[in-house]
């Protein structure tokens, strides 16, 4: 495993993503993935899973201080007294009394960042979450949160995959003092079949999926959760730490297409201009 340390902690770079499992087949890709090795785990209010998760690392046996574990809140509400309901019930499902990550999933016009990062630096406070962060947030957003609003920020965790390229939004997330979190480095599926990874991982004897996780890996600052329903599939994109990608395939990498953004909910913000 790799890991990344930031802000005092020491997290693994390679997560599970749990979005959009549910009841036991979440609770079962939990328990496999902690069986394999896995110790940083990725939720969110909005998945309805969290009772699953919560579960899952208990009956594991796994202490709870080597599991990183996050979660995210305000899907659709951004309003302290929502993100406050959220947050009780979240440490609820999950069966602990804090969490490592609390993320702001979605930015939301509406609600003015000073009220939600409030709520959230409430829990921090109370020491109920190590550390906060943000989803989806564009490069203005980050610069408001971090130069205007002075919130202290561990990650913003953003679409990223060999088919969305974003190196502007990470350079920004790294020089705001944030590390980066690839959501759906599997393209959601998309890479699985991509002939030039598939080229690629021929190479070392790696599938696609593994040649897209491992070019995650080899970025500084950088977490990345994929998700799998199967025992062999999370076993797969564990087994990425034998191999190197060279310059040539990265270079490789830059000619596919850039344009597979997967997450386009109806309240997006938006977008930067994709490099
Ligand atoms: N912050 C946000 O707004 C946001 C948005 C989207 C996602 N996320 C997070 O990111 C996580 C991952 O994203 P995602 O689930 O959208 O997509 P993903 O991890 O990019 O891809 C998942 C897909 O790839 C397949 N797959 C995974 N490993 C494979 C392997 N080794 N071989 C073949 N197929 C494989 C899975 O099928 P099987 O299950 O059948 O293996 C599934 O169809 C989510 O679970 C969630 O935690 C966050």
């Amino acid at each position: 495993m790799q890991f990344i340390e930031h802000k005092g902690a020491k997290v693994p770079a390679l997560g599970l993503g749990t979005y959009p499992m549910q009841g036991e087949q979440c609770y079962q890709a939990v328990r496999w993935a902690l069986d394999i090795g896995y110790r940083h785990i990725d939720t969110a209010e909005s998945y309805h899973n969290e009772d699953a998760v919560g579960r899952a690392l208990e009956d594991s046996g796994v202490p709870r201080s080597e599991i990183f574990l996050t979660t995210k809140c305000a899907l659709f509400d951004a309003s302290a007294a929502n993100v406050g309901a959220e947050f009780a019930a979240s440490l609820d499902k999950l069966r602990t009394d804090y969490v490592d990550l609390y993320l702001y999933h979605w930015p939301h016009a509406e609600v003015p960042l000073d009220e939600t990062f409030g709520a959230l630096t409430e829990a921090k406070d109370a020491g109920q979450v190590r550390h906060i962060g943000v989803g989806n947030f564009t490069i203005a957003l980050m610069r408001e949160a971090v130069e205007v609003h002075k919130v202290d920020l561990f990650t913003n965790q953003f679409e990223s995959h060999p088919l969305l390229r974003q190196p502007k939004v990470e350079a920004a997330a790294h020089r705001l003092g944030m590390t980066v979190t690839a959501h759906s480095p599997i393209a959601r599926g998309r890479a699985v079949d991509n002939p030039l990874l598939a080229e690629i991982g021929a190479k070392y004897g790696k599938s696609a999926p593994q040649v897209a996780i491992r070019w995650q890996l080899d970025k500084a600052n950088t977490f990345l959760v994929p998700k799998s329903t199967r025992r062999e599939g999370l076993t797969a994109n564990f087994d990425v730490f034998d191999f190197a990608l060279g310059d040539d395939d990265r270079a490789a990498i830059e000619t596919l297409p850039n344009n597979m953004r997967g997450s386009r909910p109806p309240f997006e913000p938006d977008w930067d201009p994709i490099d």
